[in-house]
């Protein structure tokens, strides 16, 4: 099973850090495909002074496990400062990064990327996304426009100079003349991107060949993907997502390998659904909701990048069956069972009310979406404490028929269950590779 995909199949933070890590040492080459340091993987490993917590945003999870090469993939949009500000706590912390590698094909983050970012979304008012207001948008936006600044443009200064002027043409007519911001120079922000030129060339490589070169070689490569499905670009609740592709298909476009090349897609999901930032969220419990509240505090459902609370709401598996359909997903992992001990029932969301009809699965418009209401089934709940859990057999037998239900209704087998951050704290269901 040499190549993996692994992807979020909600609205991101599902977990996909601690499934990467899980899959640790099986693994040769980790590699992101999408997104950048919007991205926020919380991986918790243990040692011999306890669990050690690790924040990620730009790197791969897979950089924390030993013999594992990382690789950024063309998809990716750098911020270089992040970038070296991470690799930096990293090694302070023991980790080696000496393996990572860096496509040059991967679009990088110029500082005006964020200044745009966050002036757009102050001047969309009400209308905002809810960005982390790291620049993606944007630098997506001048990649599609073709005025982005690539990796490999870093070592040809000439070259570098005129793109970042190209695309200062542009935007300070934007920022001066509708954002009534100042104007950015051009030599301030060849500097800042030159700044890091030289610590980042010896990382520079064809990606696309290496992992091809390493497929062939019947190396193991997982796949990891930022954000999620309903984040997707294309498939997400638009314009409430990301600037990326965060589905199985951007692995291939991000990462620069052939769909045939993939074996097994893993999609992450939690065992109940949150959100960060605006945008549709059917199953959403309201602001003030005890049960809201609840699973807010008992999941620490408080976003790793921007420390926003994170929307919690009820599982709802008309997402988990787009996301199977969407991704091809052969494996979900279920993620925090544990956080639902204490309910007396759990509602799921097996179909969408809209406008008098029933649908079972994801409505064609946004505004279908937006309107949608959630129809519940609801579960018996259980009360033990699932952490300790480390087999199907070892969770109480409510919380054994609310996997089998959400897996029935959810399009793919659920093969492993986490019942806490742990890397340890997993019950395995039949294995991943
Ligand atoms: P990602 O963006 O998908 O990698 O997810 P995040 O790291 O942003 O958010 C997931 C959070 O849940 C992290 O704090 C993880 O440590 C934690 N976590 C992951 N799996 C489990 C689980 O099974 N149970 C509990 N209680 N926490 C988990
Ligand atoms: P991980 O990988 C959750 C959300 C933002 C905002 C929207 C657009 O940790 O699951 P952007 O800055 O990307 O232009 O913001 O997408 N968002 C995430 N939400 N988890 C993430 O990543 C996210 N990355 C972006 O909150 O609503
Ligand atoms: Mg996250």
């Amino acid at each position: 099973m040499p190549a993996i995909v692994l992807v979020g199949a909600q609205w991101g933070d599902e977990g996909k850090g601690k499934a990467t890590d899980l899959l640790g040492t099986a693994v040769d080459y980790v590699v992101k495909f999408n997104g950048g340091n919007n991205a926020g993987h919380t991986v918790v490993i243990p040692s011999d002074d306890g669990p050690q917590k690790y924040a990620l945003h730009l790197l791969p999870s897979g950089i924390l496990t030993p013999g594992v090469t990382p690789v950024i993939g063309n998809g990716v949009v750098i911020d270089l400062g992040v970038l070296f500000e991470e690799l930096d706590g990293l090694v302070e912390r023991g980790v080696d990064v000496s393996q990572l590698v860096v496509s040059a094909n991967a679009h990088v983050i110029a500082s005006y990327n964020r200044t745009v970012d966050r002036v757009v979304e102050r001047f969309l008012g009400s209308r905002k996304i809810g960005t982390t207001g790291r620049g993606i948008g944007p630098t997506y936006a001048d990649k599609m426009n073709r005025i982005g600044i690539r990796v490999q443009d870093l070592f040809d200064e000439k070259i570098l100079r005129q793109k970042v002027e190209g695309a200062l043409d542009q935007k300070n007519h934007l920022l001066v003349k509708v954002y009534n911001r100042r104007a950015i120079d051009v030599d301030e922000v060849v500097d800042d991107l030159l700044r890091h030129a030289e610590r980042l060339r010896p990382m520079v490589a064809d990606t696309s060949l290496l992992l091809d070169r390493a497929l062939d070689d019947g190396r193991t490569v997982l796949f990891e993907g930022g954000q999620a499905t309903l984040l997707d670009v294309d498939h997400g609740t638009y314009p409430f997502v990301t600037s990326s592709n965060a589905t199985s298909g951007g692995a291939c476009t991000g990462a620069g390998i052939a769909p045939n090349r993939v074996d097994r897609v893993i999609a992450i999901a939690k065992a109940y659904v949150t959100r960060v930032g605006e945008g549709p969220f059917p199953t959403e419990l309201p602001d003030g909701d005890a049960d809201g509240e609840l699973l807010r505090s008992a999941g620490h459902e408080f976003g790793t990048t921007t420390g926003r609370p994170r929307r919690c709401g009820w599982y709802d598996a008309v997402l988990s069956r787009y996301a199977a359909r969407i991704n091809g997903v052969t494996d979900f992992v279920l993620t925090k069972l544990d956080v639902l001990s204490g309910w007396e029932q759990i509602p799921v969301c097996v179909g969408y009310e809209v406008h008098g009809e029933r649908l079972a699965e994801m409505p064609m418009t946004q505004t279908e979406f937006h309107h949608a209401r959630p129809v519940y089934e609801r579960l018996p709940g259980w009360q033990e404490d699932l952490s300790g859990a480390r087999s199907f057999a070892d969770l109480p037998p409510n919380a054994q028929a609310y996997v089998r239900a959400l897996e029935e209704m959810s399009g793919a087998p659920i093969s492993a269950i986490g019942v806490g951050p742990g890397r340890d704290q997993i019950v395995q269901l039949r294995p991943l590779i």
